[in-house]
């Protein structure tokens, strides 16, 4: 199988020399910047030459900055184990002409305001000159804070390349100046853990694999009907919904992917859904089930549920440092509390039908969270059902509706874009086409109501999803919607032919950073067609 037999292969060579013929051609005459840079997702604005320069055996950096927790120096570090993709690199030096000794970081914002937090300045300026021989010198990035030069770190990284022959690390096409900033200050990938269990390693990776595509938000839908894995030391039994005793996080391990992803300009983005998705918090606590056989959504007229979400939630304010926090509201049937004895009477008595009680619920649980100090994302059900009656500080996040953003804006409040025929990796059938092509601010022209699309989330629900095919499944079409949530709207392709060829180099980066993105060429996470070199699939 695959090998071709002798008869056919004089045909296909003439083939194969034609096209080589016509495709030689086209190249030739399409020598497009888009071509020609291999930038992703692409920089606000970009100034190259034709020089070549080379890392210095030493290249390190040099910076004023106060570096307390270590953030600039260790990502310096894994931008160089980057760079190097594992291959014996010759140190490069005064004998090459043009060396670039390192990079000087200048971060003009007080150190105190290092807090990685929702809005936070993420701009950056790289300049990478051209050294004249013997007079070694260093590129030069700017930032305000310390995650916008983290970016810039991403940047430069994927202006180097190792060179085979010589073995040394070179930037091509120098002197660079690249000024860059994102279009989107939220830029999410969710991760859900209820459906399957992710191992910590699992998720450390999905952290690492979203810099190099400058997300900046891990939305970790934590628990869901199916299991509840993570620790409440208020609540000590919640996570006897777990599917087992090893597929579990402790508080501290919550807290150390907190700040594994912290360090790399990564917030999270805590989520409890309420009160519809939760059956599995009654393993531990039958009394919050409506009944032994009629187990969810959680059970409104008990104040024990209050309790236990208020519980959970001053236990995630000391992990989950993110100013906000996913209270879900999605999808409540609320068919269990009318078919209750017990709460069709507390119904009654309090004079609700079952809408007003979903409403009920989901407003107190958002003056719990506030009462600790979140303001509150919710899904669309929330707005659809009773939009006026939701804190003014509440986020919705669309997943249903196409052009619910639009709806949601005009109301006042904020939004975050995830329409599921457009943004769910679990849709396998979904192209990394249509993830680049789809536009949070559709429709929406007022530039106040522009303002409060604050960004778009890439969603991955895990009930096919688990440490087997998670990288493959978010790569490469994630980092499709994540250059339509960072590069400026008017830089942004509209034929996606222009963008193929860039995109595919930098899911061959990913892979040779040990991330498996799947082929482009294909449905989500499909195995290559055949063989080939990784450019073209
Ligand atoms: C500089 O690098 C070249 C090429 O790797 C090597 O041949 C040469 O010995 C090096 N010179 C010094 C002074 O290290
Ligand atoms: C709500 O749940 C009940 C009981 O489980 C079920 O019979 C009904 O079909 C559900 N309704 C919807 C709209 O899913
Ligand atoms: C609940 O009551 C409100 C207010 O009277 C009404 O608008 C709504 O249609 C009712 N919902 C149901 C499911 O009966
Ligand atoms: C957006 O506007 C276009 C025309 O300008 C219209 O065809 C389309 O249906 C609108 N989309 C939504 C989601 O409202």
């Amino acid at each position: 199988m695959g090998r071709m037999g002798s008869s056919g292969g004089g045909a296909v060579m003439v083939v194969a020399v034609a096209l080589v013929l016509v495709f030689g051609n086209a190249l030739e005459l399409a020598r497009s910047e888009e071509e020609i840079l291999k930038i992703w997702p692409m920089p606000a604005e970009v100034r190259y030459g034709q020089r070549q320069v080379y890392l210095s055996g030493e290249f390190g950096v040099s910076t004023e900055y106060a570096d307390g927790s270590g953030i600039l120096k260790d990502g310096f570090n894994r931008m160089v184990s980057l760079i190097k993709e594992d291959h014996v690199v010759v140190e490069a030096n005064l004998s090459h002409n043009s060396l670039l000794l390192g990079l000087h970081v200048l971060i003009s914002s007080p150190n105190h305001q290092e807090q990685l937090q929702y809005g936070i300045d993420e701009s950056y300026k790289l300049m990478v000159p051209v050294p004249s021989p013997g007079k070694p010198a260093y590129a030069h990035l700017q930032a305000q804070t310390v995650y916008g030069a983290l970016h810039g770190f991403q940047t430069f990284s994927q202006l180097c390349q190792f060179n085979f022959k010589s073995k040394v690390i070179e930037v091509k096409m120098a002197p660079w100046t690249i000024i860059d900033q994102p279009r989107f200050s939220y830029r999410g990938l969710l991760i859900d853990t209820s459906r399957h269990y992710l191992p910590l390693p699992v998720i450390k990776n999905v952290i690492d694999s979203m810099t190099y595509a400058k997300l900046n938000v891990l939305h970790w839908h934590i628990v869901d009907t199916q299991s509840f894995p993570l620790e409440i030391p208020s609540y000590p039994k919640l996570w006897d919904g777990a599917y087992s005793t090893s597929e579990r996080y402790t508080a501290a391990d919550a807290a150390e992917i907190v700040s594994y992803a912290q360090k790399r300009g990564i917030n999270v983005l805590a989520e409890i859904d309420v009160p519809g998705h939760a059956l599995s918090w009654g393993i531990g606590y039958p009394s919050l089930w409506p009944s032994k056989d009629c187990q969810q959504p959680l059970d409104v007229s008990n104040e024990f549920t209050f309790k236990v979400i208020d519980g959970i939630l001053s236990d995630f304010s000391k992990i989950f440092k993110f100013k906000f926090v996913h209270l879900g509201g999605d999808e409540v049937n609320t068919s269990c509390w009318t078919t209750t004895p017990r709460i069709s009477k507390w119904l009654k008595k309090k004079g609700m039908n079952e809408s007003q009680a979903y409403e009920y619920f989901v407003l107190r649980a958002q003056d719990i969270a506030l009462s600790h100090g979140y303001e509150i994302v919710n899904w669309e059900e929330t707005f659809v059902n009773f939009g006026k009656k939701l804190n003014p500080k509440t986020i919705v996040h669309n997943w249903l509706a196409v052009g619910l953003a639009q709806q949601v804006v005009a109301s006042g409040l904020r939004c975050i874009v995830s329409n599921q025929e457009k943004w769910y990796l679990d849709h396998l059938d979904t192209t990394w086409e249509e993830f680049y092509l789809n536009e949070p601010l559709r429709n929406i022209t007022n530039l106040n109501q522009q303002k409060l699309v604050i960004g778009g989330e890439v969603c991955m629900w895990g009930e096919t999803i688990d440490a087997s095919d998670i990288e493959q499944t978010i790569w490469p079409r994630a980092a499709a919607a994540a250059e339509r949530l960072w590069t400026p709207y008017d830089k942004l392709a509209k034929n996606m032919r222009q963008v193929t060829g860039r995109l595919a180099h930098f899911r061959c980066l990913l892979n040779q950073r040990g991330v498996a993105a799947a082929p482009l060429d294909g449905f989500g996470r499909s195995s290559p067609r055949g063989p080939g070199s990784c450019y073209i699939q």
